[in-house]
C-alpha cells in the first residue's frame, strides 16, 4: 500500500543524522531529487484510485515537506559545528597560569635563614604549643617574672603548664638538651603574645633566634656575626650599636642598632632623628641556662640572639603597619611578586 510506504519513508527521514555537508547532499539525492525515492512514490500516485488522491496526495505533500525541512536542520547543524571547531585554535599558546607569590615575612625569612647557613648554622624548630619550663623555667626565668604574667602568655587550657611560646628560644632550649656543643643553630618561627592588634604590635609574630654554643665562645665573636649579618642584609655600608639591656637568660645582654636603612645615620623620620634603629636582642647564654639544659658551663660558653621577621621586613619593605601582614589583602601581597618570583 502506497500510504504504507510514505509512513515509512517519513519514519526513515525523521531518523536520519549526519556529521558533514556531503552526507547531507547524499541524503537529498536519496530522498528530493528527481530519480530520488519521494519522486518515485510520486510516480505511483498517479495511479492510485481518484477517491484516495486527495488523502495520498496531502500525505506525500507532507513527506517531502518533512524531507526538505530535515536537510535543512542537519545543514544548520553542521554549519554551527563547523563554526565552533573554527574558532578554536590548536596553535595558540596557552595563557600563562597564575601562580602565587611568596609572602613578604616568608622572603624576609628565607633571607635571614640563607644568611646565618652561610655562616655555618643550621635550622632548628620545634612546637607552638609548649610547656613552661621550655619556655621560661629552662631560660632562667624567676617564678614572679612579669613574662609569665596572664598580661603576655597565652595559656591554653586551664593547666597553666601549657602555653603557646613567646620567643623560640625554647626550640634553643630543645636543642640544647638533646644535642652536645659544639651547638651552632638558628630558629625560625610563629611566637605568641598577648598584646592588643595595632599597627605596631599584633598577638603573633615571627622570630629568627639563634645560639652558639662551643669552647671559648666570646662576646668578640658575636659582635662579628652581627657585623656580618647586618651587611649582608642591609649592605655592605651598614654599621652596628650594641648597648647594653637585660634578658633573663643572656649576661652580659645587649640590643643591637643598625644605622638607619633609609638616610644612613643622618638621622630622619623613620629613625626618629637618631640614625639608629634597634633589630635585636642578644647576649651571652647564662650559665645558669646551660646548667638547666645539662651543658657544663665550666666547660662551655655561648651567645644568643633574637630578631623579629616582622621588623626586618618593614625595614626593607617600609611597610608600617602590621596588621597587613596577616590580613591577606592580594593587593598588598601582589607587590613582592616582581622582586622575588
Ligand atoms: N628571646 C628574646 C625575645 O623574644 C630575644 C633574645 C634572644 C634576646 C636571645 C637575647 C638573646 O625577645
Amino acid at each position: 500500500m502506497l500510504i504504507d510506504k510514505i509512513n515509512e519513508l517519513k519514519a526513515e527521514i525523521e531518523q536520519l543524522k549526519a556529521d558533514n555537508a556531503e552526507q547531507i547532499e547524499a541524503m537529498r539525492i536519496k530522498y528530493l531529487s528527481k530519480k530520488g525515492q519521494i519522486n518515485d512514490l510520486m510516480a505511483e500516485f498517479r495511479t492510485v484510485a481518484a477517491d484516495q488522491k486527495r488523502e495520498l496526495g496531502q500525505a506525500i505533500n507532507a513527506l517531502k515537506q518533512a524531507a526538505t525541512d530535515k536537510i535543512n536542520t542537519l545543514r544548520e547543524c553542521v554549519a554551527s559545528e563547523d563554526h565552533v571547531e573554527a574558532d578554536i585554535d590548536l596553535t595558540r599558546t596557552a595563557y600563562p597560569a597564575e601562580v602565587g607569590t611568596r609572602h613578604p615575612l616568608s622572603i624576609v625569612k628565607q633571607e635571614i635563614i640563607n644568611i646565618f647557613t652561610k655562616l655555618g648554622f643550621s635550622v632548628a624548630e620545634g612546637p607552638e604549643v609548649e610547656d613552661d619550663w621550655h619556655v621560661f623555667s629552662a631560660l632562667n626565668f624567676a617564678d614572679d617574672h612579669p613574662a609569665r604574667d596572664m598580661q603576655d602568655t597565652f595559656f591554653i587550657q586551664r593547666n597553666p603548664d601549657v602555653l603557646l611560646r613567646t620567643h623560640t628560644s625554647s626550640v634553643q632550649v630543645r636543642v640544647m638538651t638533646t644535642q652536645k656543643p659544639p651547638i651552632r643553630v638558628i630558629c625560625p618561627g610563629r611566637v605568641y603574645r598577648n598584646e592588643a592588634i595595632s599597627a605596631r604590635a599584633h598577638c603573633f609574630f615571627h622570630q629568627v633566634e639563634g645560639l652558639y654554643v662551643d669552647k671559648n665562645v666570646s662576646f668578640a665573636d658575636l659582635k662579628q656575626v652581627l657585623q656580618a649579618f647586618a651587611s649582608e642584609m642591609f649592605g655592605s655600608d651598614t654599621q652596628i650599636r650594641l648597648r647594653p639591656s637585660y634578658f633573663p637568660f643572656t649576661e652580659p645582654s645587649a640590643e643591637m642598632d643598625v644605622s638607619c636603612t633609609l638616610c644612613h645615620g643622618k638621622g630622619c623620620a623613620m629613625c626618629k632623628g637618631s640614625g639608629w634603629l634597634e633589630i635585636l636582642g642578644c647576649g651571652m647564654v647564662d650559665p645558669a641556662v646551660l646548667e638547666s639544659c645539662g651543658i657544663d658551663s665550666k666547660e662551655y660558653t655561648g651567645y644568643a640572639f633574637g630578631m623579629g621577621v616582622e621588623r626586618i621586613a618593614n625595614l626593607k619593605y617600609r611597610v608600617n603597619d602590621l596588621r597587613l601582614f596577616s590580613e591577606n589583602d592580594q593587593r598588598f601581597l601582589d607587590e613582592f611578586e616582581a622582586a622575588h618570583n
